[in-house]
């Protein structure tokens, strides 16, 4: 950017006035009126738009989750839309208590062909708009905000004059001065009074007033402030149903609308996952999960999130990025070894079942409400310390450190992991734990291994070779085949006098190429401290090639 760049910026120019806002004072308590717009403001800013079949595919999963309203298209911009409309409405694919909504630009021959898209549907929301602010007024239309206003009055009469037309058929109006959120708010509350005009709604026939921050052009307090102003100075506002539909241009299309929803809105425009306009419309499922979190029931079922990704893509050819709020494929996965530690002890606390509310520490709400998977909590890079590679290797192959291990192996793990440069597998991880432990057998490699008992006393043979040398017999005797061997090699000559400190053994899961593992722990008189584990069929010897891990590992 160049030094003075900036100053071709100014500051926000339609902030309204406003008093004694109620807004930062309220919660919010109840969910909205949801309108999906996916299958029109999503689907205009698809690179390749929607088929008829995707759009029907799309549909029926924007019911089963919940919607009530949903905008189906712009059924005079193309044939497709038009198609779509029609087969939606013979082959009754809508339930009796989902309203379609379509928009359609304040022209004749437009309303014309909307209205023809219409006949025989059972419940319809002819959403009308044409934009409003100053750049739009000067820029496209070079029109006047009489001139403007005009267009609008005349394109709700056409609509009004054609609503005879479409008998049997439950019909709502809605308005949007298009650009709201960049127009001034009393030009807004003046065209869309002269709309409600035309209209003439009654608190028992509402017309939706949508008020569209269609590009996000200031931060969401001014949105709400607008919003707060234009519920409290309307004319009629009982008979209104006011509307939110923001855009993310800023990144705040989720703050304006959790803000315009304490300003005073009732219903709430948008689409999964934001798909939309440049940086996308209102993230729907983001505002609806984020009213779930604090124990409002968001009237909008996500509790499969993965198969509606699964939908989303498929018929979008979008793809929603690792990081989007309770969506994205890392939102339940904690890198930092410190947060693995807490979500782990959280998680225990849950499922002790001693609280009454959520309360796991970096996870907001629980990942299995929306169908993710706890498998998904913890994934292993550099920085995930001993906690993470332990949960790894127990949760997906049952392999169960000693807590003493995990100290020692941990670091190892990470060491390699950051040599790598990214996160590992659990797989992966096995395979460094087998290289480090089991599949060290330099200098001294197992053959055979006979005990015998004696009175309490174990007598052992143990073939063992120290590589490079040929393989021989140590014997030795104890109260176990353990001590009998420690005490074989202690009397080695060369070998450092060691003691076993800590064991530890477990069967494996089935499947597994052996039936058991021990982890043995040796202490050499000099204070070494060293870690091994051997895996058999036989757990004996499992224990025995333990002791050789931890002494190749000297
Ligand atoms: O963003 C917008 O203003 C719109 C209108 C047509 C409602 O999509
Ligand atoms: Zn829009």
């Amino acid at each position: 950017m160049q030094n003075e760049s900036f100053k071709k910026y100014r500051p926000f120019q339609h902030a309204p006035q406003l008093t004694e806002r109620q807004w930062p004072n309220r919660v919010l308590t109840t969910a909205p009126r949801w309108c999906s717009v996916d299958l029109r403001d999503g689907n205009q800013a698809l690179a390749v738009p929607m088929n008829v079949s995707q759009k029907l595919e799309l549909f029926q999963t924007l019911v089963k989750i919940g919607f009530k309203e949903i905008e189906v298209g712009f059924p005079s911009a193309s044939n497709t839309e038009f198609t779509f409309n029609r087969r939606l409405i013979e082959e009754k694919r809508a339930p009796d208590d989902v309203w379609l909504q379509v928009l359609v630009q304040a022209r004749e021959d437009l309303i014309e062909r909307t209205v023809e898209s219409l006949m025989g549907a059972k419940k319809v929301i002819i959403h009308m708009y044409n934009s409003t602010s100053p750049a739009q007024r000067r820029v496209v239309f070079g029109k006047s905000k009489d001139e403007i206003k005009a267009i609008a009055v005349k394109g709700a009469q056409m609509i009004k004059d054609r609503l005879p037309r479409l008998k049997g058929t439950e019909v709502m109006l809605q308005y949007s001065p298009e650009s709201f959120s960049a127009t001034e708010v009393e030009f807004a509350r003046e065209i869309s009074e002269a709309v409600m005009d035309v209209w003439q709604p009654t608190p028992e026939r509402k017309v939706i007033l949508n008020l569209p921050d269609t590009v996000e052009v200031a931060m969401p307090n001014v949105y709400a402030d607008q919003i707060e102003w234009l519920c409290r100075h309307i004319k009629n506002r009982d008979s209104l149903v006011i509307s939110l539909h923001t855009h993310n241009d800023r990144s705040t299309g989720v703050a304006a609308t959790e803000l315009g929803m304490l300003a005073g809105a009732d219903r709430v425009e948008g689409t999964l996952f934001g798909n939309g306009e440049r940086t996308g419309n209102l993230d729907i499922v983001t505002v609806a999960l984020n009213l779930y979190m604090h124990g409002i029931n968001p009237k909008l079922d996500f509790s499969n999130l993965n198969s509606i990704i699964d939908v989303y893509e498929r018929c979008t050819g979008m793809t929603i990025p690792a990081r989007q709020p309770y969506a994205g494929e890392l939102v339940f996965t904690a890198f930092s070894g410190s947060h693995q530690d807490a979500i782990k002890k959280g998680l225990a606390e849950w499922a002790d079942q001693k609280r009454e509310h959520w309360d796991v520490p970096y996870l907001t709400i629980d990942p299995a409400d929306i169908g993710r998977e706890y498998r998904e909590v913890i994934r292993v890079n550099s920085q995930s310390g001993k906690g993470g590679v332990a949960y790894l290797l127990e949760s997906e192959f049952g392999i169960s450190l000693p807590k003493d291990m995990q100290r020692e192996f941990g670091p190892i793990a990470n060491d390699a992991v950051d040599k790598l440069g990214r996160e590992v597998s659990g797989a992966e991880l096995k395979a460094m734990f087998w290289k480090e432990y089991i599949e060290r057998t330099q200098p001294w490699e197992l053959f055979g291994f006979k005990t015998e008992s004696d009175n309490g006393k174990v007598r052992c043979a143990a073939r063992i070779a120290r590589h490079p040398g040929p393989v021989a017999v140590i014997a030795g005797e104890g109260n176990g085949p353990l001590a009998a061997l420690v005490h074989g090699f202690s009397k080695m000559a060369d070998v450092p006098r060691f003691e076993i400190a800590g064991y530890s053994e477990h069967a494996l899961s089935a499947g597994e190429e052996a039936s058991a593992i021990a982890y043995i722990q040796i202490k050499t008189s000099d204070g070494k401290i060293r870690w091994g584990a051997g895996v058999d069929t036989n757990i004996e010897l499992a224990s025995v090639k333990a002791v050789l891990s931890a002494l190749n590992r000297l």
